[in-house]
């Protein structure tokens, strides 16, 4: 076994095991993908601050997301599919983030459903809705994540159309994967996974095969998805949804000021700065280069998480230095679930905590609530000056 010291480690154990179907299902941004890279690269221009001679002993990284605690500030991200990267890939997940003591998210397109999840945790973890044409089906869906006792609502704002990634078109990404030569060659050989596959709870949609009329298996599955986003949802469907749910609310994708003043008129209990991972809008400013006017703007009234390109635990410092209240992870556990199950989430969930720790030990502060842009160096023109 090799020994792994960092997230880009797991990515090449994960590149190695999983279908490549599935490796660049997760690996892609699109179009150009310009937004995917940038969400990473913009991180590095901004350095930390090394101070010295400070007693770094006792140090925490516990602190609280909306008013849950947490034992670092970072949570899984909701990813769709996650349960094709590795067998009962939600459950493995949603158990590494109970043990370590952070969020879970898990999504609409995940292939555990939401009851499965609840029944392997022992936490709450929290829901992410994409919002569809049938209320019915949403209504429902928000009903079964209140009786799984999920702690938190977050609504994804950014997905109402699906922006193209190339690699998805070519491969004919299906769950599960559709059997032509090519991917039948690529499949023999990946048999970890296809033997952890075998035994699998399930290997398709498991918040929609069984819940929406007509939808009995994946090839009616693939035109449903397409043509089911709602994409008339606005502020008042987001206000009347987050009635419905009557808990806390968390509005994903929000990349503009006007939007995030917006979010806090329907009530927003926090925000998530995201680009989706560079997986929509192309040519989209990075996350953390939007997040400065986000929270100038909203920042004292509600919270502010980011999300996209955190590869690291110096980028999750960086991020909540800078202000925001907690972060989210989609690819560096993507990497450790397809590397090496529950044990890689676990992993990569460690390596972020220990780089964290250490570097915010080396900047002179011990806990989380110490942090401010004090201990960051932030170009001029970081966020840009843009004509009006
Ligand atoms: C493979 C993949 C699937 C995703 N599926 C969803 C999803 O179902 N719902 C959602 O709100 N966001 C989804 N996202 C976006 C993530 O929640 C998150 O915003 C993104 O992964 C953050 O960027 P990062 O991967 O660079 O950390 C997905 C991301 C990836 C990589």
């Amino acid at each position: 076994m090799p020994v792994i010291t960092n997230i880009e480690d797991l990515k090449r154990i994960y590149q190695r095991r999983v279908p490549r179907m599935f490796y660049d299902y997760a690996e892609s941004g699109s179009w150009t993908e310009q937004t995917f890279r940038e969400n990473t690269s913009d991180f590095d221009d901004i350095y930390l601050r090394q101070r010295v001679a400070v007693d770094m002993s006792g140090r925490s990284t516990a602190t609280k997301m909306i008013g849950q605690d947490v034992s670092m500030p970072v949570a899984l991200a909701p990813v769709g599919l996650t349960g094709m990267q590795h067998a009962d890939g939600e459950i493995k997940a949603a158990r590494a983030a109970e043990a370590f003591g952070v969020p879970f998210t898990l999504s609409t397109m995940s292939i555990n459903s939401i009851e499965e999840v609840a029944e392997a945790t022992t936490k709450p973890f929290w829901f992410q809705l994409y919002t569809m044409r049938d209320t019915d089906y949403v209504s429902r869906l928000i009903q079964r994540a209140k009786d799984a006792k999920c702690s938190a609502l977050v609504i994804t704002l950014d997905l109402q159309i699906l922006g193209q990634r190339h690699k998805d078109l070519k491969n004919g990404l299906s769950a599960p994967p559709k059997l032509t030569p090519s991917t039948i060659a690529n499949l023999m050989t990946k048999w970890r996974w296809g033997i952890g596959m075998l035994g699998a709870k399930r290997r398709n949609f498991g918040n929609i095969v069984g819940h929406v009329d007509g939808i009995s298996d994946s090839a009616d599955l693939g035109a449903w998805t397409a043509e089911s986003f709602d994409p008339t949802l606005d502020w008042n469907k987001v206000a009347k949804i987050k009635e419905d749910w009557g808990g806390p609310v968390i509005l994903k994708g929000i990349l503009d000021a006007e939007d995030a003043k917006m979010a806090l008129q329907v009530g927003a209990d926090a925000i998530i700065v995201s680009n989706h991972g560079g997986r929509q809008l192309d040519g989209a400013m990075s996350s953390i280069r939007a997040l400065p006017s986000i929270l100038d703007a909203v920042g004292d009234q509600v919270e502010v998480h980011l999300d996209s390109g955190i590869r690291s635990g110096q980028d999750v410092l960086k991020a909540v230095a800078m202000g925001a209240k907690g972060t989210y992870i989609g690819r560096s556990f993507v990497y450790g679930l397809g590397a090496m199950g529950q044990a890689g989430v676990t992993k990569s969930l460690e390596i972020i905590h220990k780089e964290m720790d250490v570097s915010m030990a080396l900047c002179g502060r011990r806990y989380i609530e110490e942090l401010d842009r004090d201990i960051l160096l932030i170009p001029e023109n970081f966020e840009g000056r843009w004509q009006a």
